[in-house]
């Protein structure tokens, strides 16, 4: 797993994706056309790129609004939907996905395969990778690649993802101690994953609170250590309540750049920490029994 994050710029995808302008499922025609709104829906570490989207949609006001779905339920009326799941048979995504076709809305798969490769809808193809958090580079690339083919957005395409053993350290240290992670809506995607990782692969329960929100409310109860993420790419407005949080209780402040080689960066390090933190309490990192014993339980 480890190889996974100390290589991740093997999986980012680099050059665009083939996708039909329109395609026929159970007799009924979809168009690929640009629309005001663009549902993703995924769940762990595929729902991630919904999340990533959503953040990096608003910092760089891209043409759509990005609304992440992680359930099996979808009430959405227009739109375009892309469906991702690592391993193609989660069964909340198959069922959003279902649902927006029944609605007439188009989806586009995301996955190694499964279930949703057998759909019969345009499927990008994604390699495989350790585990499904670790694939994000694929996943997240090939989900970039299909909005630039669909609405022509413009965003950066990283070559290398440079590791740097200090940021490393200073994660290791700062996720060991199960903070309160705290970012502003336009990086609230980023700093999820952040706490899904230390959840999967370190087995640690840090939370998450969001800002302005966080300001009205967890701000007069907050008493742990502090994990605040900024970006010189977000409003002043968000940055000024991060530097305000840090000012009234303290914490180690992140800085990420908002693009795609910043975000992969900051997050191939997290990933890399939070492995390091499993393998010194002596817990395997890529082992996720109770998610996959709830998946077995399922009906
Ligand atoms: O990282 C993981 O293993 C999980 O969070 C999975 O991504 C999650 O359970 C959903 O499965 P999939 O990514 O195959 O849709």
């Amino acid at each position: 797993m480890l190889d996974d994050y100390l290589n991740w710029e093997r999986y980012l995808i680099t050059s665009e994706v083939d996708l039909p302008e329109e395609y026929q499922y159970q007799g009924r025609l979809y168009r690929l056309a640009p629309a005001d709104r663009l549902y993703i829906a995924g769940m762990g570490g595929s729902g991630v790129v919904g999340d990533l989207i959503r953040d990096l949609s608003f910092v760089w006001g891209w043409p759509f609004e990005a609304v992440v779905v992680k359930d099996y339920f979808f009430r959405g009326g227009d739109g375009l939907m892309l469906a991702v799941s690592y391993s193609g048979n989660t069964v909340e995504t198959i069922t959003a996905a279902a649902a927006a076709l029944r609605r007439g809305m188009p989806v586009i798969a995301i996955t190694t395969g499964g279930k949703l490769a057998e759909m019969g809808i345009p499927t990008i193809k994604v390699p495989k990778a350790s585990a499904p958090r670790a694939a994000l580079p694929q996943m997240l690339t090939a989900a970039l690649w299909t909005l630039r083919k669909i609405y022509g957005v413009n965003f950066d395409t990283p070559s290398s993802l440079p590791y740097d053993e200090r940021l490393a350290d200073r994660l290791v240290k700062t996720l060991g101690a199960r903070p309160t992670i705290v970012a502003p809506v336009s990086m609230q995607g980023l700093a999820y994953r952040v706490k899904n990782e230390a959840n999967e692969n370190a087995k640690l329960d840090p939370s998450v609170e969001v800002l302005p929100e966080a300001h009205h409310n967890w701000i007069e109860g907050a008493s742990g250590p502090i994990m605040a993420m900024t970006s010189p790419d977000i409003p002043a407005e968000h940055r000024t309540r991060v530097r305000l949080t840090v000012d009234l209780l303290s914490g180690e402040v992140f800085e990420v750049p908002m693009t795609v080689g910043g975000i992969l960066t900051f997050l191939k390090h997290v990933g890399i920490a939070t492995v390091k933190i499993a393998l010194a309490r002596g817990i395997d990192p890529l082992k996720t029994p109770r998610i996959d014993e709830l998946k077995r339980r399922l009906p």
